[in-house]
């Protein structure tokens, strides 16, 4: 095992990317959030908030500001915030700081349709901006249907909301999804870009605010090690798995019209997968890395359907179970159709066509009420090029591996060959590796933090840009396309509490492969 020292002094959300930055707090602010009744605020961007405010990265010239539909008070509103962060706060809650944020906490409610809401949001905003020295910078966050993004950008745009000036900033968070194909992703960035800059726009992937996916460009680009062998002649395959305990979660009518290609595929694998297959950018500010990551996306050849027969696997669960207790089946869920098509699992094999990785199958599967949570990336390097150890069982043990495990455990592990004390030549796998745990006791996130205090020094970096976005789309489009157009004949085709359809393993075994599970 490799112990890991942390530095003193260094807090465990800020040094990521490998940028050493200034633990400055955010910027002075106002925070705006729509849909702040619903199930988002309260389980993350409250406790985010509060986490923030009490390490001292939001400053005291700070406030937060929910704008709801339903008739709302500040006080009503900080009573409901109150009874949230009982519930979802990642740590013991200091009752003094508490008091601190609480006081923090204000609501405007109206029709979010209508002009006349927007102007009391602007009286309300100039009014707290003036008692807290908030220099005019607002956030909006936008934790809404995506139906009304654009329509509520529209209005604050209207409203005089979204302009910035020489000194004073005005940001827009939009959460996924982004779109639903290409065609609505187009539209929804024209939408949003009739009122906004690009760079006022910060589309949020909570996968990108994830301890080890940050570490990724820091293991990949501050390690000599690693990047000279990263790359077709050294490396024969690369594994994406996202699974999943769960099941829809109560969000049957989103995830019915959903799937898992349009939920965790085209957004948060395709994230991992550009962050594994990326060039190294040229500096570590946020556009140059998002350059490199779009390239990656542009590189991806969308597959012809003769094609996407042999490398897209799609699946449903039936009822099942986990230990003793009984799941029930997909289309049983609430809100879901009865005969539902929606796919719960996807496996595909995506290839990323240019010089460094020709030739290398990246194979990315992602389910839900699967056997176990597990996140992982497995870097499958070629196996030696000459079986010397063939006497001793090498021609038996997998090549080496790098496993970069993302949740539940969070470690990085390279798995290699050792010889067994003995007289006799006998190899055994072994592994080395690095947990997070190493790092001693880590204060609880909700994984917002960071990206929410990036919001506020306006780094985007960690955000989908809308190239990167629409070049997803386009790599899934046939896929989506394709599976349209031919019923499903065969689901549910995995049970609830199992690994997904065996269609997913005879996908990577026609290439001679397998699936590194945990
Ligand atoms: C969300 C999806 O983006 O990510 C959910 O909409 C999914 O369906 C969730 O369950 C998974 O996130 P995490 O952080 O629990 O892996």
């Amino acid at each position: 095992m490799i112990q890991g020292r942390v530095e003193p002094g260094v807090s465990p959300i800020l040094p990521a990317n490998g940028a050493p930055r200034p633990e400055r707090p955010g910027d002075p602010c106002l925070l705006v959030v729509f849909g702040a009744t619903g199930d988002l605020t309260k389980r993350k961007l409250l406790p985010a908030l509060f986490n923030l405010r009490s390490m001292g990265l939001l400053p005291a010239e700070s406030a937060v500001v929910a704008v709801v539909r339903k008739p709302l008070d500040d006080e009503a509103f900080r009573v409901e915030a109150t009874e949230a962060i009982g519930r979802f706060a990642t740590g013991p809650v200091d009752p003094a700081a508490w008091a601190d944020f609480r006081a923090r906490l204000h609501a405007v409610s109206g029709d979010l349709g209508l002009a006349a809401t927007y102007r009391e949001l602007a009286d309300r905003l100039a009014i707290l901006d003036s008692q807290l020295g908030t220099r005019g910078n607002v956030l909006f966050y936008l934790a809404t249907p995506p139906e009304v993004f654009a329509p509520i950008v529209a209005r604050l745009g209207e409203a005089g909301l979204t302009r910035a000036g020489e000194d004073r900033w005005r940001r827009v968070v939009v959460e996924k999804p982004f779109g639903r194909d290409l065609e609505s992703a187009v539209a929804l960035n024209r939408d949003l870009r009739a009122t906004l800059r690009e760079d006022q726009i910060f589309r949020i992937d909570h996968y990108l605010g994830k301890e080890t996916v940050q570490n990724l460009l820091v293991f990949r680009f501050a390690n000599g090690i690693f990047e000279p062998i990263w790359n077709r002649r050294y490396i024969d395959h690369v594994q994406i798995t996202v699974a999943e305990e769960l099941g829809v979660e109560g969000r049957g009518g989103y995830y019915d019209r959903a799937g898992v290609v349009r939920d965790m595929i085209q957004n948060h694998i395709f994230q991992l997968l550009a962050l594994v297959a990326m060039e190294p950018p040229s500096t570590l500010a946020g556009e140059a890395v998002r350059d490199e990551k779009v390239k990656v996306l542009h590189a991806i050849r969308p597959s012809p359907p003769e094609r996407l027969l042999a490398t897209a696997v799609r699946g449903q669960y039936g009822a099942g179970f986990a230990g003793d207790h009984a799941l029930p089946a997909y289309q049983a869920e609430p809100n879901v159709a009865p005969g539902s098509r929606t796919e719960t699992f996807a496996a595909l094999r995506v290839d990323v066509e240019n010089w460094r990785w020709a030739g290398v199958p990246f194979y990315v599967r992602s389910g839900k009420r699967l056997r176990r949570r597990d996140t992982r990336i497995v870097i499958q390097f070629r196996r030696p090029p000459l079986l010397l150890f063939r006497d001793a069982g090498l021609a038996d043990v997998e090549p080496n591996r790098l496993e970069i495990l993302v949740q539940p455990e969070e470690a990085f592990a390279v798995t290699m060959k050792a010889k067994i004390p003995g007289p006799a030549i006998r190899l055994q796998e072994v592994t080395m590796s690095f947990s997070y745990r190493d790092f001693g006791p880590i204060a609880q996130a909700t994984g917002y933090e960071r990206l929410l205090y990036d919001c506020t020094v306006g780094d985007p970096t960690l955000f989908h840009r809308a190239d990167m976005v629409e070049a997803a789309w386009r790599v899934v489009a046939p896929v989506l396309d394709l599976w349209g157009s031919l019923p499903p004949r065969d689901f549910p085709n995995y049970a609830a509490g199992t690994a997904g359809p065996a269609a997913a393993d005879e996908l990577v075994a026609r290439d001679g492969r397998r699936w590194i599970d945990p």
